[in-house]
């Protein structure tokens, strides 16, 4: 896509209705590396690279709320060196792109099992957390040992306490207020889910919450995304048919 096809395509896109809330599975850095003869870290590394293209086209096109899929709780089964290399990628990230993202408005929030991480990568993402907490423009939300049925279990489990201590009436738990124990209250659920490397399951990301979400699978691999994938994927969402179960009018 040259320069002014992509700046065409960008008006068409904001005189549609846009997504309030992508969420992405950034998958494929292993196969983008092989392809190369390279090591798995060094498409994690370019990885790297896809999500900070990815958030200048979010800012662009003013999209609020995006969702990275980062690092799952199934991936601390991977080799040890691999986990090591994406826990130092993380630090070197944050390092590397706090004083932009801060500058552009964004504010990032991480989600999911912090208490497994190694105390410098938890250090870093408290450190990103706190410097961006003003970001009005975009909120990046990067899903970082992250499992949506732990997710689920765990707010059932705080629910059963609160009934169990006679703080919460069982009758008082319906689908709202359950969505206040996940990590994601207050967010609006995704109205686009982009999986990238062209597998069609969402390996445990955001079960709950993805209820409704409009499904765009790309072959593209992860460390080739960028502004134009995610332009394809809005025009893709915006040629949907929505109905939440109801019929069209
Ligand atoms: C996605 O790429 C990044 C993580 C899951 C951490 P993969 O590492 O899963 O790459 P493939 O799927 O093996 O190509
Ligand atoms: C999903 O990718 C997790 C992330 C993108 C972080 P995986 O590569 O771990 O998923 P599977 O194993 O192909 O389902
Ligand atoms: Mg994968």
């Amino acid at each position: 896509m040259s320069e002014s096809s992509g700046d065409a395509l960008l008006a068409s896109l904001q005189s549609g209705e846009l997504p309030r809330h992508v969420a992405v599975i950034m998958d494929g850095n292993g196969r983008w590396a092989a392809d190369r003869g390279l090591p798995r870290w060094r498409g994690h590394r370019e990885g790297m690279r896809a999500v900070r293209r990815t958030v200048e086209a979010a800012l662009e096109l003013g999209i609020p709320y995006l969702t990275l899929y980062a690092f799952s709780l199934e991936n601390w089964s991977r080799p040890e060196q691999e986990v090591g290399a994406l826990m130092h990628l993380l630090n070197e990230f944050v390092e590397r792109e706090i004083d932009d993202l801060r500058q552009q408005g964004v504010r990032a929030r991480v989600f999911g099992d912090r208490e497994r991480l190694p105390p410098t990568s938890r250090s870093s993402v408290e450190t990103l957390e706190a410097d961006t907490a003003e970001g009005t423009r975009l909120n990046l939300n990067v899903a970082i040992s992250y499992g949506s049925r732990d997710e689920i279990a765990t707010a059932a489990r705080r629910l059963a306490a609160l009934a169990a201590e006679g703080r919460l009436d069982p009758a008082d738990i319906d689908s709202v207020r359950f969505a206040e124990e996940l990590y994601t209250a207050g967010w609006p659920d995704p109205d686009l889910l982009v999986r990238t490397s062209g597998e069609m399951r969402v390996s445990n990301f955001m079960l709950w919450q993805i209820a409704y979400a409009e499904i765009h699978v790309t072959p593209v691999l992860w460390p080739d995304f960028g502004r134009e994938e995610l332009f394809a994927a809005v025009a893709d969402f915006q040629k949907r048919e929505r109905r939440f179960g109801g019929v069209t009018s």
